[in-house]
């Protein structure tokens, strides 16, 4: 495909409107890492499984390659800037929210929505990305309103 079709392919996409989340957990060195994705999907109830797919770009590829462990966080309606924050290239991102080790060590992060603590039980390829598919081993939720994301900007429920 051309760059051309490949943006327009994108802008398609895009009228897609999905929440938010940022998945979490820790590399050999036991630090704790973090990306947004918004391509979480739930899966199955029984067994409770969830899905999410990591670039081949990302700097966190080779981590979620390897890692047996990682968590979902469904964002609310507030936490635009920790989206921002997780999609970004800034360092030591931990150190600017508060957060507490979970299952194995993974980071969970204060005040979302919902969080989803996951064994990762399948991985597939997926053309420029891997699918991810985690087992939910525990878990949390509020009702709150959630952060959306729809044609590259972030929405709230109207
Ligand atoms: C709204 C939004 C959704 C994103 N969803 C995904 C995703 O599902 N999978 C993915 O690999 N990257 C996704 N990204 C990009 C990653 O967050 C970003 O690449 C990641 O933070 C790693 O940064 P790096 O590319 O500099 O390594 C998304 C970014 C934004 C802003």
């Amino acid at each position: 495909m051309t760059n051309v079709e490949v943006r327009a392919l994108r802008n398609a996409m895009g009228n897609f409107a999905t929440g938010i989340t940022v998945v979490t957990a820790i590399n050999e060195n036991g630090e704790p890492q973090g990306m947004t994705a918004n391509s979480f999907s739930s899966v199955s109830l029984e067994p409770p499984l969830i899905s999410w797919c990591v670039g081949k770009d990302s700097r966190l590829f080779e981590l979620f390659g390897k890692t047996n462990h990682f968590a979902v966080h469904i964002l609310h309606s507030g936490q635009q800037a920790v989206s921002q924050l997780f999609a970004g290239p800034e360092e030591n991102k931990f150190d600017q929210l508060s957060w507490c080790p979970g299952i194995n060590g993974v980071p969970l992060l204060d005040d979302c929505a919902s969080v989803f603590q996951c064994e990762m039980e399948h991985r597939y390829p997926g053309g420029d990305h891997t699918i991810l598919v985690g087992r939910v081993l525990d878990f949390t939720s509020m009702p709150m309103p959630p952060l959306i994301f729809h044609g590259g900007q972030y929405q709230e429920l109207k």
